[in-house]
């Protein structure tokens, strides 16, 4: 028997938690301090709630009907030629999993160091990314804990610890921000943070929110067709799908309201890129004294560490579904055979912040030299979760139909999905999506190996 999700409650928290992580917290406010504040926001919103909310439905619906992982699902449904699809979602949790576990442990590194009160720490970042024993040592923690959550199962594991960790979550990042608004440099912050400059809208920026829209919400790599394949016929995928986009657009807000204050109370730069929560913040705490530092600052990477942890989780999941369904692992065969392999293609991206020249300066696009985990970072977030999208809204609106969409959302009619919700998701998978994704894609593959400029 496929084990389940417990409770309603359970699988929206074990989902939101998959969709909050790093790239709530750390990734979102870059994104928008290197994209001009609002704009980007703005574009991000709406592929959010136009564009993958559909997507997001479609892979819970297809992991509850088939109840299998996500390359198994497509054959159980009928289309074993579409279970491609599964198998480089599966490969791509692998990687997309190497480098995000890096950060997280530099997150969970930043957490013991400001307990000690380190606060000079943001401005050794350089060299703390450097340190590639110490780095490797907690990369290496986080995912034991992470594979220690996995090898519990779905209730006993994912749920249990999901269900904890993310009320406390919730808290912390409301207390933060709240903090946060009563800052001298608020008010700027906030500014910064909320007035759009549409005039940094570029193809760019738009490429960077559809992938940044699609990395947020887990999508794209099977996680939530895993997640789904835990549901039973009663559970309301549509109600579910709505709390976890909201959730999960709720505390992305939330940490600019946190970030941007604290940033501009010290007048830091905005376009900090990567390190602008590393490098920034330990500032900001030092200046709160030792004992609010320790305070707050102990609390804001314990918050990063834990939205990382229930991330990590669900990504690792993708993996030990697979190979527990298809190839029969136990389940801790499993996540000790997809952590390791995960440990060790992360290798490179511990090297990537100067440790190796090699892996430092891994390539070069358009003049500008990339390391390693931005390149692996960029090819998988916003190249790959896109064209899975793609190719998943034109399964879903052509292969195994909106009407099977419908009927699975519906539980077979045992919940009623309003009209104009299923003609929306209709249009949006056969029409909507396909068309603006290829769209993208298309100008992306122009622009960027072509040099044709089309917009901006
Ligand atoms: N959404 C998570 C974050 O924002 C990361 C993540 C978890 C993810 N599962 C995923 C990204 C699946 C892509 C695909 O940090």
């Amino acid at each position: 028997m496929r084990s389940h999700f417990n409770s309603r409650l359970g699988f929206i928290m074990a989902a939101a938690g998959s969709a909050i992580g790093l790239g709530n917290i750390w990734k979102f406010p870059f994104e928008v301090g290197e994209s001009g504040g609002a704009a980007f926001i703005i574009v991000y919103l709406f592929f959010c709630f136009v564009l993958c909310f559909p997507i997001l439905v479609s892979e819970i619906a297809i992991g509850r009907r088939a109840q299998r992982n996500a390359f198994g699902a497509f054959k159980v449904l009928g289309f074993p030629r579409w279970a491609v699809i599964g198998l480089l979602q599966v490969v791509v949790s692998l990687f997309i999993l190497s480098f995000y576990n890096v950060v997280a442990g530099w997150s969970f590194g930043y957490f013991i160091e400001m307990l000690i009160g380190n606060f000079a720490i943001g401005e050794q970042f350089p060299q703390y990314v450097q340190n590639v024993p110490r780095i490797m040592v907690y990369s290496l923690l986080f995912m034991v804990v992470t594979g220690y959550i996995v090898a519990q199962g779905v209730s006993a594991g994912i749920e249990k610890y999901t269900k904890l960790l993310m009320p406390i979550l919730i808290l912390i990042i409301l207390g933060l921000a709240g903090y946060a608004l009563t800052l001298p440099g608020a008010k700027a912050g906030l500014t910064f943070y909320l007035v759009p400059d549409v005039s940094k809208i570029t193809l760019d920026v738009i490429y960077n929110a559809l992938g940044h829209a699609f990395f947020s919400l887990s999508l794209g790599l099977g996680g939530l067709m895993t997640y789904g394949s835990y549901l039973d016929q009663k559970a309301n995928i549509l109600s579910s799908a709505v709390a976890v986009t909201f959730m999960d657009v709720m505390i992305a807000f939330m940490a600019g309201f946190m970030l941007f204050p604290f940033v501009f109370s010290q007048g830091i730069a905005t376009e900090g890129g990567v390190g602008l929560v590393f490098m920034a913040l330990p500032k900001v705490f030092a200046s709160l004294g030792s004992v609010w530092g320790i305070i707050i600052g102990g609390l804001f990477f314990l918050l990063l560490s834990f939205a990382a942890l229930t991330s990590t989780v669900s990504i690792l999941e993708v993996s030990v579904a697979y190979l527990r369904d298809e190839h029969r692992f136990s389940r801790v065969t499993a996540v000790v055979v997809s952590a390791t392999v995960i440990f060790l293609l992360g290798i490179p991206s511990l090297l990537a912040n100067g440790s190796s020249e090699f892996f430092t300066n891994f390539m070069n696009y358009g003049g500008v030299s990339v390391d390693f985990m931005t390149f692996i970072s960029d090819l998988s977030s916003n190249t790959f979760l896109p064209l899975a999208g793609l190719l998943i809204s034109l399964f879903v609106g052509y292969i195994w139909r909106p009407d099977q969409l419908i009927k699975e959302l519906s539980s077979d009619g045992y919940q009623t999905i309003p009209i104009w919700v299923a003609v929306y998701l209709k249009i949006a998978l056969r029409y909507i999506c396909p068309v603006i994704l290829s769209l993208i894609f298309l100008f992306t593959v122009l622009e960027k190996f072509f040099g044709v400029q089309v917009i901006g």
